[in-house]
């Protein structure tokens, strides 16, 4: 199973993708997290990507494309992959349908995690994630007492989710990300989830979606 996961920033598709990771062993391929990673890491492409980042702006469509195409090449991605913050232009979307072509891959399902401004806005502002492990915390919903991760780092704010950049990132996303709901609609392959309830209650509304799309569910 290949699949996207896709919606605004602050949508849930990070949070979803950990339950969908752990419940059908996908490898889960996100070009937010890949680059934070480079920018920690402190590499030229890093250093690159991170003024367009902390701007709340798009990285340029070359520099995420590449990232991919490596990483989709990496062991844990031939068995299923799980593309969450790529594609988020249509020529990212081209190259993606290249790159699948040029390996004999295919997609099998895209959904679009669909939420309300006011509880993007919300989500964001509540958002903490652990700067050792990624884990994702949200300050009004599941913040440990002692402030502290699973894992023993502190989770802290992500420097885009400072006001400015929020509304940076969503016009970005209304701009550059919303048409590709119509390109993958056309394409036969969209299903919509409302992000709305509890992450439990979405990963159950991903999961019935994901069994239409594999039959019995398994990959
Ligand atoms: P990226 O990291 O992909 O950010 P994003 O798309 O803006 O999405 P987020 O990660 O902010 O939100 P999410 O949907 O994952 O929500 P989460 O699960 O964390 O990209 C960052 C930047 O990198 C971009 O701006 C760009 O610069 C660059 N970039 C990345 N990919 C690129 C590409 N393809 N091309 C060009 N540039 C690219 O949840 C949010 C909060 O809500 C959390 O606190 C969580 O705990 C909480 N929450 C989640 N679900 C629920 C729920 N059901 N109920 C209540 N709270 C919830
Ligand atoms: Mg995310």
């Amino acid at each position: 199973m290949n699949m996207i996961i896709m919606g605004p920033p602050g949508a849930g598709k990070g949070t979803a993708a950990e339950s969908i990771r752990a419940a059908y062993g996908l490898a889960h391929i996100s070009t937010g997290d890949l680059l934070r990673a480079a920018v920690k890491a402190g590499t030229e492409l890093g250093l690159k990507a991170s003024v367009y980042m902390d701007a709340g702006k798009l990285v340029p469509d070359d520099v995420v494309i590449g990232l991919v195409e490596k990483r989709l090449g990496e062991a844990d991605a031939a068995n299923g992959f799980m593309l969450d913050g790529f594609p988020r232009t249509i020529p990212q979307a081209k190259a993606l349908s290249e790159m699948l072509d040029r390996i004999g891959r295919k997609l099998d399902v895209v959904i679009n995690l669909k939420v309300d401004d006011d509880v993007i806005i919300r989500r964001i502002a509540g958002r903490l994630i652990c700067p050792s492990c990624g884990t994702i915390y949200n300050a009004y919903m599941n913040m440990p007492a002692d402030g502290l991760c699973k894992c023993g780092g502190r989770p802290a704010r992500r420097k885009d989710d400072e006001p400015e950049a929020v509304k940076t990132r969503l016009v970005a996303y209304k701009a550059q990300s919303e048409p590709l709901i119509g390109w993958y609609r056309e394409r036969g392959l969209l299903a919509e989830v409302e992000s709305s309830g509890t992450p439990v209650e979405v990963f159950a509304k991903i999961s019935d979606v994901l069994s239409k799309h594999s039959g019995a569910g398994k990959w």
